[in-house]
């Protein structure tokens, strides 16, 4: 598995089981990786965009930052009545895929308790490791916003609703 990180997450992402690591502040990753399986986007705009070109034909680009697709409205939300808005929206992505025969998914997360639970024991068992990047008194959540919004976030951020 190969992963884009900074320096500033290198040891992180190696930790998590990243195999190949690119800079992405020094170096364009579609042209140190190609021929993957598949991409999972989680930057949006020009990141979606070369996320393509690292996929080989038959292969899947899944984005939880760019424009939700036709099957987000149907399957994810059950609105229908927002396919053509969607297909709009995702004409760009949708067209660079077609070209390389490469598949365009929008990841929408929505609130389930059955995948929380699944979560939990993945978590339990250690399959899944929870990173927290920091811990914030209520206080502090304007700080922890701002830390959030920078972009840097290494996980989450757990606000303590009681001292
Ligand atoms: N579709 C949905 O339902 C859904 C749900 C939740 C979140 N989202 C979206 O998903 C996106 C990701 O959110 P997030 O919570 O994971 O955190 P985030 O705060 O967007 O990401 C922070 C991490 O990304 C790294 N990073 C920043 N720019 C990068 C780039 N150009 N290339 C590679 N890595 C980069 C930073 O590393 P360095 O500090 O080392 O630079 C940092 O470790 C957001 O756009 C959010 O809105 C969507």
């Amino acid at each position: 598995m190969a992963t884009t990180a900074s320096p500033r997450g290198e040891a992180l992402v190696r930790r998590l089981g990243a195999d190949v690591i690119v800079d992405y502040t020094k170096e364009a990753f579609e042209t140190a990786l190609k021929d993957y399986d598949g991409a999972f986007d989680l930057v949006g705009g020009d990141t979606l965009a070369r996320s393509f070109a690292v996929v080989k034909p038959g292969g899947l680009v899944v984005s939880l930052a760019g424009a939700p697709e036709p099957t987000t409205a149907r399957k994810d939300l059950g609105r229908p009545g927002l396919v053509p808005l969607f297909w709009l929206a995702s004409l760009g992505p949708r067209l660079r895929g077609l070209g390389r025969k490469v598949r365009y998914r929008y990841l929408f997360m929505h609130p389930s308790g059955s995948d929380l639970a699944d979560l939990a024991r993945r978590i339990d068992d250690g399959a899944i490791e929870v990173v927290i990047d920091r811990i914030v008194p209520f206080a502090q959540i304007g700080e922890a916003f701002a830390h959030l919004e920078s972009g840097h976030a290494k996980g989450k951020i757990v606000v303590r609703m009681l001292d």
